[in-house]
């Protein structure tokens, strides 16, 4: 086959600020996806991109030609509207495991694709698999039945979708060049048009534990995925929520997987809960849905039983213990005073050494690893009294750990103000 474009000419484009034709979009990223465009060209691409950015009319090219690169999923045989949600990812971010349930049980159905964790964040895939015989990895035949007899799946994505992601956000990770906004949109857009769903509600974090630690940024994260999920025809919401503090009190998969197995229960932590029926309340939306109430669903066990189907229908036992760390250390306050800071990349940070994120895509996760918090900003505490838990399967980690956390838990007089962001800072449609 004769190409119709040289990489090097493409990369210089990129290099000297010139928007990309369709045309030329189209090639490199197939050719890249085929190896044709060897590792090296599409690294200088990908940072000439970073460094450079991209048009609107680029990113939403860019993102229809990865999808192209595989295959659509599609929801049409299932009786149900269809809605997902898709968080950038964060420290204690277990919403989706309450959620779609919750959503599932108002009548939608949620085909949820998802990731394992790498770095600081945690993946919703890694958590579930604290449940003893749990299985991400399901077929498509599998899912379609999942999704028709449960409403509700959440399963690892195959090879299939979106192939020119997979293997360009392999290489950005090791480049340098993750944090590229047309990058991460249209990585995160491309995998979710793929996937089919009906309607898209996005979950952009911002704060110390997100991937765009600025609210602007954030924004503009969230503004050009809405548009181009909106472009592809997927309706598309997004809300920017806090991710300046952990999530609830649990950080770390199994210790996750108990605290939303609270909420479902009808307690848990109230950010935890605000956060799941407020998603909820934009994806039965989107699916319109209008007369459910999802924080009802979570009152009256309708939620919990959907989330033990849900369980059982991917091999999990909903009712067996998870598993827990062989060691725990409780980090105590040392004075009297007031929580003033819980930095979220301290925590993500601690609970990664500790054991429960991984540092390749190949490495293992620990189920048991984690961190539970005792007290957040804004709680009076007395010296002596605890703030943290850290688990782990190994204790020559807790040193590691506890370093992470230096500075980013502080306990101040009481009085001391305290910065915290609002839980939700916005709304895009
Ligand atoms: N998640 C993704 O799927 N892709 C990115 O680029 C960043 C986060």
């Amino acid at each position: 086959m004769v190409e119709p474009f040289a990489a090097v000419d493409v990369i210089k484009a990129k290099r000297d600020r010139r928007a990309l034709s369709p045309q030329q979009i189209d090639w490199v990223v197939d050719a890249y996806t085929r190896g044709v465009v060897a590792d090296e060209q599409m690294s200088a691409l990908a940072m000439a991109i970073l460094l450079n950015g991209m048009t609107d009319e680029e990113i939403v090219r860019w993102t229809t030609a990865m999808i192209g690169t595989g295959t659509r999923m599609d929801f049409s045989s299932v009786p149900r509207p269809t809605v997902d949600k898709h968080s950038t990812g964060g420290v204690g971010d277990k919403i989706t495991l309450p959620l779609v349930p919750v959503v599932v049980a108002c009548g939608a159905a949620v085909p949820q694709l998802s990731g394992r964790g790498l770095g600081h964040t945690g993946g919703t895939l890694d958590k579930l698999e604290s449940i003893p015989g749990w299985r991400a990895s399901l077929s498509n035949d599998e899912m379609m039945a999942a999704l028709r007899e449960v409403g509700g799946v959440i399963c690892g994505a195959g090879a299939e979708l979106a192939p020119a992601d997979k293997k360009l956000y392999a290489l950005r990770d090791v480049t340098g060049t993750v944090e590229s906004i047309p990058l991460i949109a249209s990585s995160i857009m491309s995998k979710k048009i793929a996937e089919g769903a009906d309607g898209l509600v996005l979950d952009v974090k911002t704060g110390s534990g997100a991937f765009t630690t600025d609210p602007a940024q954030s924004r503009i994260l969230a503004e050009t995925m809405v548009r181009i999920g909106n472009d592809a025809g997927v309706t598309t919401r997004a809300l920017i929520t806090a991710m300046d503090v952990p999530l609830g009190l649990a950080v770390g998969n199994a210790l996750e997987v108990t605290e939303s197995v609270e909420v479902l229960a009808g307690g848990g932590p109230a950010d935890v809960v605000e956060l799941t029926v407020l998603f909820a309340r934009e994806m039965l939306n989107l699916a319109g849905i209008v007369d459910a109430d999802p924080a009802e669903t979570l009152k009256d066990g309708s939620a919990m039983d959907v989330w033990r189907r849900m369980v059982r229908a991917q091999g999990g036992d909903p009712d067996a213990p998870l598993l827990t760390a062989r060691e725990h250390e409780v980090v105590h306050a040392t004075v009297d005073g007031v929580v003033t800071k819980m930095d979220a990349m301290g925590v993500g940070v601690a609970s990664w050494r500790l054991g429960a994120g991984r540092a390749r895509q190949q490495d293992p996760v620990s189920a048991g690893a984690g961190i539970l918090l005792h007290a957040k900003p804004g709680d009076e505490v007395v010296a002596g009294q605890p703030l943290l838990t850290l688990f782990t399967d190994d204790e020559d980690r807790f040193e590691g750990a506890k370093e992470a956390l230096t500075g980013a838990v502080q306990v101040g007089p009481v009085g001391t103000p305290i910065y915290r962001l609002p839980l939700v800072i916005d709304r895009i449609t």
